[in-house]
C-alpha cells in the first residue's frame, strides 16, 4: 500500500548556497512552506530575494520500504530546484507554480538520509513567466508543501472523474486512471473504482508496460441521482481508485479523489451556464502573494482568500492570475462554491523554444494537477496579455483538450482582433467601460485596475470614483447579453517590480488592500451578495466636512442590498432613498446616491453625526453610524481567526485599525503601534508599525507547543488592545 507522509518538518535552511560539507549549525531550522526572506510589506526591491539558497533535510525513513518506490513530491519552490540525496543528484526542475516529483528510491540508504535542496529564486530568463518585466512579484522558497510517497511497483498517477448526463434523469460517471509501472516487467493490474455509499464499485484489468503508464476508463452508465454541484450548495463526491491483488481483492494501492457533478459551458450566445442555468460572471483576479511572507501562506490563509471573495466581496468567480495557485485555495473553491478560471504561469512575454516547451509543460501539470476541481471552468492557455503565436497556442489549446475534454479553454488577451484559437474570447478590456465584443462567448477578465489605482487612505472622492468605476463596468457587463461577465482587476493590492505600481512596489489595484481589508471598492463587490445571505450597508464616506473639493459630502454613496434608505444627519431625518436604478440599470443590487446634504451641513456651520438605515420589505435590518467628531477613538485589534495549529506554520491574520466611536476606520490616522506576543507563536510584520489607512495587519504564526498566545498592542493616546489566540 501507499503511504504519504507530510514533510514539511524538520527542515534547516540558508539563504546561501551551501555543501554538503557545511555543519547544520550553518543552517537555521525552519518548517515549510517557507519564503527565502522575510520583507517589509512595501518598499524592498526585487532583487532581495534573488539569490540561491540551500535547504537541508536528514530523515530516516519513517517505515520499512517493503520494495515500494520512494517519491520526494514538492507542491511548489520558486523557481529553479535541485534536489540532491546522499550527494547524489535526485533531479532538476524549473517553473515555480506547477508540482514535481523525483523518484530518490535507488539514492537512499536503510539509515539516515540526507536531502539537499539547491533553490535558485533569480528571475531566470529562461523560466516563465520571466524573460521580459512582469507585474508581480516571484518570491523565493519552498513556499508550498512537500511529501513523502512510499507506492509499489506498479501504482496509480492520475485520476480523472467525469461525470456525464449531469442533467439528465440518469446521470453517469466515467474515470480514467492512469497507472504507471516502476519494475523491469509488464504487470496486469486489477483496477477498482468505488463509489461513495454504495452508489457503484467497477473492477478492469489492464497490462502495464515496464517502465510505462497505461490508461483504463471504468464506467458508471447510470447511476443513482447524485447531488448537484452548485453555488449555493456545493455538494462534492470521492470516489476510491484501488490496485487490488488476483485473487483476493486485498488493495496494493489507494488513492481517494474528490469532484462535483455539474456542467459548465460558454454558449455561442454570450451566456454562460451553470448547470443548464444562465449566470452572469462576476468576479476578481486574485494574486497569490501576500505581505511579509511573500508566497508562503500555509493552508489556512490560503483557504481565507476564497472565502474572502465569496462571502465578502460577493464574487462567483476568481481567476488565478496568473499561474496555479494554492491546492487549498482551490479545495475551498470547491467548498463553498466559487468558480475559477485558472491559468498558466506568464505575463505577456513568450520566450524561446525551451521556454514554450517549459510552458507547455505547465498546461500539462496544471490540468493534471487540478482538473477534478469542480470549480474550475475554464483553463487559461495563452501567456496573459501576450501577442499571438499560432503554433505555439495551437498547442496549448490542444494539450489542454486532449488532457481534458470536459472544459472549455480561454487565453487572456489586450488587443482586439488577436487570433482567436480558444473556445472563449477572454479579453482584458481597460476602455473604462465593455468593448461590444466581436464575437462570442466573450468574457472580460480584467479592468480597472491601472487605469485607478487607489489607496485606503486615497482622498475621499479618489477612494468612492474607484468604487464607482467598478460598479459602472459590472453594471454594463451584467447588461451586454453578448458578455459572460467581468472579473476586475483585482481583489487584493499586491507587490511588484519598479517598472509598475506606485513606486513603493505596491500596485494599489485591488479592491482590498494587501492585509485584506476593504477600501469602498471592496463595499460595492459586498453590496451585491444576496440579502439572504447577509445584509450589506456601507456608506461611502469618511464623514467629513472638507476632505472633497468644494467641501460637504454631496453626492453621498452609499453600497447595499436593501431596497431603501433612510439617512439622518443628526436625530434629524434627510430623506429616504431607492437604489440608483437609473445609473445601474443592471446591477443587482445599485448603489443609492444620496444628494441635498448641503441643506443640514454648511462649511463652517454646525456637523453632525451620519446616520443610515437600511430597509427591506419595510423592515429595518441594518444600520450604519458615522462619528462628526472625527477623532480617534480605539484602538482595535481583531485576529481572523481565535485558534492554530501548533504545527510551527499556521499562521492567520492580526489586523488593526484605529476607529471612531462607532468603530469605522479613520483613513488618516499615522499613529505608531506596536505589538507584544507571549506565548507558544511568532508575530510576522513590521513591528512597531507605523500606520497609513487607518488599518493594517500583521500575521501570527503558531510554534510547536499548544497554549494561548496573548497579543497586545499600544499606541499613543488610546487605551492598549489585546487578543488572545488559542493553539491547539
Ligand atoms: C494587466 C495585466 C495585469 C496587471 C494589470 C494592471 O495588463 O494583465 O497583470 O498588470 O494590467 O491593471
Amino acid at each position: 500500500m501507499r503511504t504519504v507522509i507530510p514533510f514539511n518538518d524538520h527542515w534547516l535552511y540558508a539563504p546561501a548556497q551551501l555543501d554538503d560539507q557545511q555543519p547544520d549549525s550553518a543552517f537555521e531550522p525552519i518548517t515549510l512552506p517557507h519564503t527565502n526572506i522575510l520583507l517589509p510589506h512595501h518598499n524592498f526591491d526585487n532583487a532581495e530575494y534573488q539569490f540561491i539558497s540551500t535547504y537541508r533535510k536528514r530523515f530516516t525513513l519513517p517505515e520499512p520500504r517493503r520494495g515500494r518506490r520512494v517519491f520526494l513530491d514538492f507542491d511548489a519552490a520558486m523557481i529553479a530546484t535541485t534536489v540532491f540525496v546522499n550527494g547524489q543528484l535526485a533531479g532538476t526542475h524549473g517553473g515555480g507554480y506547477t508540482p514535481f516529483s523525483f523518484d530518490i528510491t535507488d539514492l537512499l540508504t536503510d539509515g539516515e538520509n540526507l536531502i539537499t535542496v539547491r533553490l535558485d529564486s533569480t528571475e531566470r530568463p529562461d523560466i516563465p513567466p520571466y524573460g521580459y518585466v512582469v507585474d508581480y512579484l516571484t518570491f523565493g522558497g519552498i513556499y508550498r508543501d512537500v511529501w513523502l510517497r512510499l507506492v509499489e511497483p506498479v501504482y496509480i498517477r492520475h485520476v480523472f472523474a467525469r461525470p456525464q448526463n449531469v442533467l439528465e434523469p440518469v446521470q453517469g460517471l466515467e474515470v480514467d486512471v492512469t497507472l504507471a509501472n516502476a519494475s523491469e516487467q509488464a504487470q496486469q493490474a486489477r483496477v477498482q473504482v468505488e463509489l461513495e455509499q454504495n452508489a457503484g464499485l467497477q473492477t478492469e484489468t489492464v497490462s502495464v508496460p515496464a517502465g510505462g503508464e497505461a490508461k483504463v476508463t471504468l464506467r458508471f452508465p447510470e447511476l443513482p441521482r447524485m447531488a448537484l454541484w452548485t453555488l449555493e450548495e456545493p455538494a462534492l463526491h470521492t470516489l476510491s481508485v484501488r490496485i487490488v491483488s488476483d485473487g483476493s481483492d486485498a488493495p496494493v494501492d489507494e488513492v481517494s479523489v474528490r469532484y462535483g457533478f455539474r456542467e459548465a459551458r460558454f454558449d455561442k450566445d454570450g451566456n454562460f451556464y451553470l448547470n443548464g442555468k444562465p449566470l452572469k460572471l462576476f468576479g476578481l483576479n486574485r494574486h497569490q502573494t501576500y505581505p511579509y511572507i511573500g508566497a508562503a501562506a500555509p493552508a489556512r490563509l490560503q483557504r481565507r482568500d476564497a472565502d474572502i471573495l465569496k462571502w465578502e466581496l460577493g464574487c462567483n468567480i476568481v481567476r488565478t492570475s496568473h499561474y496555479p495557485q494554492s491546492p487549498y485555495f482551490l479545495d475551498r473553491c470547491d467548498e463553498i462554491g466559487l468558480l475559477v478560471f485558472e491559468e498558466i504561469p506568464g505575463w505577456q512575454h513568450i520566450g524561446d523554444e525551451d521556454w514554450k516547451a517549459l510552458s507547455l509543460r505547465d498546461v500539462e501539470a496544471m490540468i493534471l494537477r487540478d482538473r477534478n476541481h469542480p470549480s474550475i471552468i475554464l483553463w487559461g492557455v495563452r501567456i496573459n496579455e501576450s501577442g499571438d503565436d499560432t503554433a505555439f497556442y495551437t498547442a496549448t489549446n490542444r494539450l489542454a483538450r486532449e488532457l481534458d475534454p470536459t472544459r472549455q479553454t480561454g487565453g487572456v488577451r489586450y488587443f482586439r482582433g488577436s487570433e482567436w484559437l480558444e473556445d472563449v474570447y477572454t479579453y482584458n478590456d481597460f476602455s473604462n467601460t465593455i468593448i461590444e465584443p466581436d464575437q462570442t462567448p466573450h468574457l472580460v477578465t480584467e479592468f480597472s485596475g491601472h487605469m485607478y489605482p487607489t489607496k485606503t487612505w486615497d482622498q475621499e472622492e479618489r477612494a468612492f470614483e474607484h468604487a464607482l468605476r467598478h460598479a459602472r463596468i459590472q453594471n454594463a457587463a451584467q447588461g451586454n447579453p453578448r458578455v459572460s461577465g467581468a472579473i476586475g482587476w483585482c481583489a487584493f493590492d499586491y507587490n511588484t517590480h519598479r517598472e509598475f505600481g506606485s513606486g513603493d512596489r505596491i500596485c494599489y489595484h485591488g479592491v482590498m488592500d494587501i492585509f485584506r481589508l476593504p477600501k469602498f471598492a471592496a463595499y460595492f463587490y459586498e453590496s451585491q451578495l444576496s440579502p439572504d445571505i447577509r445584509p450589506v450597508l456601507r456608506a461611502a464616506t469618511y464623514w467629513t466636512m472638507g476632505d472633497r473639493s468644494g467641501g460637504g459630502n454631496d453626492p453621498l454613496w452609499v453600497f447595499g442590498n436593501c431596497d431603501e434608505i433612510e439617512v439622518y444627519i443628526g436625530s434629524q431625518l434627510h430623506g429616504r432613498f431607492q437604489p440608483d436604478r437609473e445609473t445601474f440599470p443592471h446591477l443587482p443590487h445599485p448603489p443609492f446616491q444620496v444628494t441635498g446634504l448641503q441643506m443640514h451641513m454648511t462649511w463652517g456651520k454646525e456637523f453632525s453625526d451620519l446616520r443610515i438605515v437600511g430597509y427591506r420589505n419595510g423592515q429595518a435590518v441594518s444600520e450604519v453610524l458615522h462619528d462628526s467628531s472625527g477623532l480617534p477613538s480605539a484602538l482595535v485589534l481583531t485576529p481572523a481567526d481565535t485558534e492554530l495549529r501548533a504545527d510551527g506554520a499556521d499562521m492567520t491574520w492580526l489586523w488593526f485599525k484605529i476607529v471612531d466611536r462607532y468603530g469605522n476606520r479613520l483613513p488618516y490616522a499615522t499613529q505608531v503601534v506596536s505589538f507584544e506576543l507571549e506565548g507558544p507563536g511568532e508575530l510576522i510584520g513590521e513591528n512597531p508599525f507605523a500606520l497609513v489607512g487607518g488599518q493594517a495587519g500583521l500575521l501570527v504564526k503558531a510554534g510547536r507547543e499548544p497554549g494561548t498566545i496573548t497579543i497586545r498592542a499600544r499606541t499613543q493616546r488610546l487605551e492598549p488592545a489585546s487578543a488572545t489566540i488559542e493553539v491547539r
